[in-house]
Parts: structure tokens; C-alpha cells; sequence
């Protein structure tokens, strides 16, 4: 029998309604349009303010939605993994809590945290249930409220983050199409630059930590930007050198979502055209985990079957890595 690979079979997504815009973060800090779009390509975030609703209740959209498309029931998913740095809960894990929400009562499921990487961890590690032939379905989700975890009274990230996500299913293909290659990185010595103080076993929530505003995101954005464009761009030419792709062969960059400038040199590094470098980060800012499967959402009808896709993050830890795909739908 040929080689089974883990194919990308159906897409889901979601965004709240609600809009956060430019001119909307002028009225709550000291900074403008003008700043923001020239320095990171945002123009407005989408922010989930349903009171009582939670990221299970966004990813519930998304996984229904991908199902519906394939033509599947819940009960037929096998295995499914969210990734998230904002859980509903610090546990259980969402992924059970989506399950449940969805009705899928075969399959058992649990969360990736690696931060704006965790949508590409969740991917490689799904897949290889797949290329054992352990499972059949497999559900992939990528989403975070940001909002939950953001202070609006600090510029630095403020301007940044917003809340969405999607979904993919991973199922066996024949035919060489799906993941292909992959190269995942990370570094804990990287942590004390993008992370969140407080609410950890380190340092649990107390008056004075709240105080502190320690439970928001901190990030140190200069450094944090100096290591994405390098290491970004890094793990992207590396794959493509060792899978003997050329910038022609390279139908798609799929690039985390979280400055414009980033995925630029990126896509210059890989001698990409911008044609080939969708972006949505205008319309949702940094989702965190849900960038790249918000990129499927949003862009794959132009997609056709056998394309060459090369996905890139990099996100808090530090994490990072670059997966090369062969688009299957
Ligand atoms: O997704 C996970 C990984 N995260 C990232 O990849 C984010 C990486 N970092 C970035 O995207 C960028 O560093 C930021 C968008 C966060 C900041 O852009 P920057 O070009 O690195 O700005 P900066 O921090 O170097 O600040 C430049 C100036 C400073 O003023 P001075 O010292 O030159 O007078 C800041 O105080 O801009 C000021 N500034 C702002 N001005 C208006 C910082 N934030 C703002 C703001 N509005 N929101």
C-alpha cells in the first residue's frame, strides 16, 4: 500500500461580529492610525463580547462548519486537539469542552499551548495519528480570545491582538497530497519576552498581582520582532531547500498574522511575490493560535488541488517552525 499522508479534507471558521478599529484604540490610548497600519498592516480586530462566551464557543462554529461541509457527523471524529493560549478554563482542556459542545462522543481530544505556533504544533502532532494509520479524523483547531487577556491601557499590545480562529480536518490520503515536511522549533529562553506574569503555578493570582496587572500580555515587541523576522524566515528557506522547491514551485506562503513587516521579509527572504502571500491580517489583527487557520478560512477557494503551500510562525516561548503542504481539496 503507498505511503498514507495527513490531507488537509475541510475548513471551518469564525470571527465574532464585533469590530475593534483603529480609531476605536485612539479614544483609549495615545496612538493613531496612521502608527499602527504603517507599523504592523492592522486596521481593525474582531472581539468576542458575548458575556458567558468563552473559545470552545467560537471553535463550536468553526468545527460545525467543516463537518458540514465534508458531509460527516461528530460522532465520526477520532481525535480532536485545540490549540490556545486562552482555555475557557485553566483546565479542563477546551478541547474536551468542544467535544461535548459538538456532540462528539468517540473521539478524545486535548490542548497545544505554544502560543502563536500552536495552530502549526497541533497540525504536525494531529497528523502523525493520521500517517500511523491510528486515526481517520482528525479535527485541528487554532483559536484565542485575545480580548481576555489584553490591556487596553497599554499601547505596546493593545494595538496587536483580537479574538477568532479555525478548524481543519486531517484525514488519510494516497496520493501524496498533504503534509509533507515540517520543522518545529522552540526556545524557553525566549520566554520573559511575550508572556503572561501572573495565574501560573509560579505566581498564582493574588490581590497584588492583579494590581500589578500581571495577568494581561506583556511582550517586549522590539526583541520579539528581531527574532520572528530572523527565525521566521529561517525555518521557511530551510524547508524549501531541503524539499528542492523554488520560489516558481511555491504556490502559497501562509504566514502567522502578527505584523505585516514580518511576513514581508519573509516572503522577500523566500523570493516570494506578494501575490503569493495572502494576508487577512488587516481585517483581524493577531489572533495568536487562530492566524493560520484563518488564512484557509478566508482564502481557499483560490486554492486548487496540489498546490504548494508553505505555512510559517513564530510565536511566545520562544516557538516557531514552517510546514510545507500539498493543498488536497
Ligand atoms: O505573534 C507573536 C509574536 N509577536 C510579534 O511578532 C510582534 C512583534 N513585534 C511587533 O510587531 C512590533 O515590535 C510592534 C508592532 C509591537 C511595535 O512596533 P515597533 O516598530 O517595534 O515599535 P517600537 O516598539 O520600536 O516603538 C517605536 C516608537 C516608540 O517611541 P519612541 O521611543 O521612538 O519615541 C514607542 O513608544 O513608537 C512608540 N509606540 C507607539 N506609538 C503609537 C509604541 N507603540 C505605539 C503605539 N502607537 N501603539
Amino acid at each position: 500500500m503507498s505511503k498514507i499522508t495527513a490531507a488537509i479534507t475541510a475548513v471551518g471558521g469564525y470571527v465574532p461580529d464585533d469590530k475593534l478599529t483603529n480609531l476605536d484604540l485612539e479614544k483609549l490610548v495615545d496612538t493613531s492610525d496612521e502608527w499602527i497600519t504603517s507599523r504592523t498592516g492592522i486596521k481593525e480586530r474582531r472581539i468576542l463580547k458575548v458575556p458567558g462566551k468563552a473559545t470552545s464557543d467560537m471553535a463550536v462554529f468553526a468545527v460545525n462548519e467543516l463537518l458540514q461541509k465534508r458531509g460527516i457527523g461528530a460522532d465520526e471524529i477520532d481525535l480532536l486537539i485545540c490549540a490556545t493560549i486562552t482555555p475557557d478554563l485553566i483546565f479542563p482542556a477546551t478541547a474536551n469542552i468542544i467535544c461535548d459542545k459538538i456532540g462528539a462522543k468517540n473521539a478524545w481530544s486535548y490542548d497545544i499551548a505554544a502560543a502563536c505556533s500552536g495552530f502549526l504544533y497541533a497540525l504536525e502532532t494531529g497528523s502523525k495519528f493520521i500517517e500511523s494509520g491510528k486515526h481517520k479524523k482528525v479535527v485541528i483547531c487554532g483559536f484565542d480570545k485575545m480580548s481576555a487577556i489584553i490591556d487596553y491601557t497599554d499601547r505596546n499590545t493593545c494595538i496587536i491582538f483580537g479574538d477568532g480562529g479555525g478548524a481543519v480536518l486531517l484525514e488519510p490520503n494516497y496520493e501524496g497530497l498533504g503534509i509533507i515536511d515540517s520543522i518545529l522549533k522552540s526556545d524557553g529562553s525566549g520566554r520573559e519576552f511575550l508572556y503572561q506574569k501572573a495565574g501560573g503555578s509560579l505566581k498564582p493570582p493574588t490581590h497584588e498581582t492583579i494590581d500589578a496587572r500581571e495577568h494581561y500580555v506583556y511582550q517586549e515587541g522590539k526583541t520579539v520582532f528581531k527574532f520572528a523576522t530572523t527565525n521566521m524566515a529561517d525555518v521557511s528557506t530551510q524547508i524549501m531547500k531541503r524539499n528542492n522547491l523554488t520560489a516558481e514551485d511555491v504556490d502559497w506562503l501562509l504566514a502567522h498574522q502578527a505584523n505585516m513587516r514580518i511576513i514581508n521579509y519573509t516572503a522577500e527572504m523566500m523570493g516570494l511575490p506578494t501575490e503569493k502571500v495572502p494576508m487577512n491580517i488587516q481585517r483581524y489583527g493577531n489572533t495568536t493560535s487562530g492566524t493560520l487557520p484563518l488564512l484557509f478560512w478566508d482564502f481557499e477557494k483560490q486554492f486548487k488541488k496540489g498546490d504548494d503551500i508553505v505555512l510559517a510562525t513564530f510565536g511566545g516561548g520562544f516557538t516557531w517552525g514552517s510546514i510545507y503542504l500539498k493543498w488536497a481539496i
